[in-house]
């Protein structure tokens, strides 16, 4: 694999309903980490696309009384549509019905047989068609109406039938000894405690096909049978990347594969130890990020308050619901979604801390120095501490994104921001501009170069906001090198700074 290299994934999305905020969430995620990758000059991958086999779907075609394959390409468009509504910049979008990923699946599955790790058995057990898993009999409790539930509070079924099943309880202590000489394996901390109890306690063999009914990869050699849904799922992280040509050496081992915590396990356990029997690399890390509520009231279709990305972005522009879906929350924890939260953040911290700023740095230039500054002529001690804060910054919010803390990446913008801010009071430029131009302009032409690196260090959250930001002084981060953004004089010093027009418009709730 190429050093410089970096692959992100999103988990790919059940085609059975439309997208909603906790799909929009992980995206979003994976899209800011991907773009400050690729601002820091790595060459990138960055990968999403759709679930789009297993009972869940077929029986999701059915109710809607549609042949599976026309729904799951009807299904498909508005996961398409959502990559555009949102601004990611996937470079490829995996659905598990091509014939690509079919191959890939096969492919894998003839290894684990050529491995011994497959045998033919008979299935008896739970299983629930929501979460697409297996449950032990322990797992399960009845509700009042006598319903079995599984542990995530769907309905699970009693299956009996002949499977096959992949040898997980070989693996139990190999994984354990894994993730010791992989720390960093799963993230948050907390995530993983919970994944190694489990698997401490034990694993049984993972029933890995089903007989009673035909949505999904053929298995190899036994077309009765297909393959479950999990094992065909996961393998788009290789077949997306062209495995199993060797091209997909470029990206493997991912660098990150970013989930809700609900599929932890799944990636965590499940997927190293396919890997590992296929005698491939496992990745090196998942991210478990956790899940939002509604005004305090988890989220579900029978609820009917799901949220609908598509119409928060149309009430409050996309690049705030980027930034608040990050802010508001730790990433790794759980949180809430409510609308006044969302019109709190864009009055606190973005049209009062960030907005303001740059509106009163551009006034001042803008009316006294008819929109020009001059080369700065000296700088104090004061203005110094200002103006190198970037760069520290700058390592500080790398380390932020090694560690997926997306909300201090955030936090520590927005630190520089309020430096700013208290740097306009003290120096007040507004004064300045009477006693001593010189030094006014000296004091401006910090702020507008900082002002430069806060919207860059803001593109990959809110790309259109920070394009916005170095238009109004004439710079675009699409004509600045890597090197331009880390060095201080990049300024086109010729450009006229207009009267700022109001970037964040307040919302009246507060
Ligand atoms: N198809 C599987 C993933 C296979 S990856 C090899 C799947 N799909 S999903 O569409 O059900 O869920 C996709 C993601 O959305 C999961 O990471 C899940 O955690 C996330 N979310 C679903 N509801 C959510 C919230 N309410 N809040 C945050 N994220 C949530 O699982």
């Amino acid at each position: 694999m190429n050093n410089n290299s970096f692959f992100i994934t999103t988990p790919i999305y059940y085609v059975n309903d439309s997208p909603h905020i906790g799909h929009a969430y992980t995206s979003i995620a994976c899209d800011v980490i991907a773009r400050f990758n690729r601002l820091n000059n790595k060459t990138t991958m960055f990968l999403t696309g759709t679930d789009e086999h297993g009972l869940k779907i077929e029986q999701a075609a059915k109710k809607n009384k549609m042949d599976t394959k026309k729904f799951v390409d009807q299904m498909n468009v508005s996961f398409k549509e959502l990559t555009k509504t949102l601004n990611l910049s996937n470079d490829f979008f995996v659905r598990t019905t091509e014939a690509y990923h079919k191959k890939a699946s096969q492919h894998i599955w003839d290894i684990l047989k050529k491995n011994n790790q497959i045998y033919l058995d008979k299935y008896k057990g739970w299983y629930s068609v929501s979460d697409e898993a297996y449950f032990n009999e322990d797992e399960i409790t009845t509700d009042k109406s006598g319903k079995k539930l599984a542990p995530t509070g769907s309905e699970v079924q009693w299956v009996e039938e002949e499977s096959y099943f992949f040898k997980l309880s070989e693996w139990q202590d190999k994984l354990l000894d894994f993730y010791d000489k992989n720390p960093k394996f799963i993230g948050p901390e907390s995530r993983k405690n919970e994944v190694v109890s489990f698997v401490k306690n034990g694993l049984n063999d993972l029933s890995i096909s089903r007989t009673t009914f035909s949505w999904g990869v053929e298995v190899p050699d036994d077309k009765k049978h297909v393959m479950y849904v999990w094992l065909d799922a996961l393998i788009n992280y290789l077949s997306a990347i062209g495995y199993p040509d060797k091209k997909y050496k470029k990206f493997w081992p991912a660098d990150l594969h970013v989930v809700g915590k609900d599929i932890i396990r799944f990636h965590a356990i499940y997927w190293p130890a396919f890997l590992l029997a296929a005698k491939l690399e496992p990745p090196k890390r998942i991210f478990a990020h956790g899940w939002w509520t509604n005004e305090g009231k988890k989220i579900s279709k029978s609820l009917g308050n799901v949220i609908d990305p598509n119409e928060i972005i149309k009430e409050f522009g996309l690049d705030t619901l980027r930034f608040f879906l990050l802010k508001e929350v730790p990433f790794g924890n759980d949180g809430d979604f409510s609308k006044n939260s969302l019109q709190r953040r864009i009055n606190n911290d973005l049209a009062n801390d960030l907005g303001n700023l740059i509106q009163r740095v551009l006034t001042i230039i803008n009316k006294n120095f008819d929109g020009k500054l001059n080369k700065i002529k000296e700088i104090n001690e004061n203005d110094k501490k200002l103006y190198e804060y970037p760069e520290k910054l700058l390592k500080t919010i790398s380390k932020n994104y090694e560690k997926q803390e997306l909300h201090k990446v955030i936090e520590n913008i927005w630190k520089l921001i309020s430096e700013s801010n208290k740097y306009v009071d003290e120096s007040a430029p507004w004064e300045l501009v009477k006693s001593n131009k010189d030094r006014a302009g000296d004091v401006l032409n910090i702020l507008v170069v900082v002002i430069a690196k806060i919207a860059i260090y803001l593109a990959p959250i809110m790309p259109s906001v920070s394009e916005n930001i170095l238009k109004k002084i004439g710079l675009s981060i699409k004509n600045l090198s890597n090197e331009d953004i880390l060095k201080y004089d990049f300024l086109d010093l010729s450009y006229k700074i207009e009267k700022p027009k109001i970037i964040f418009q307040k919302f009246d709730n507060d």
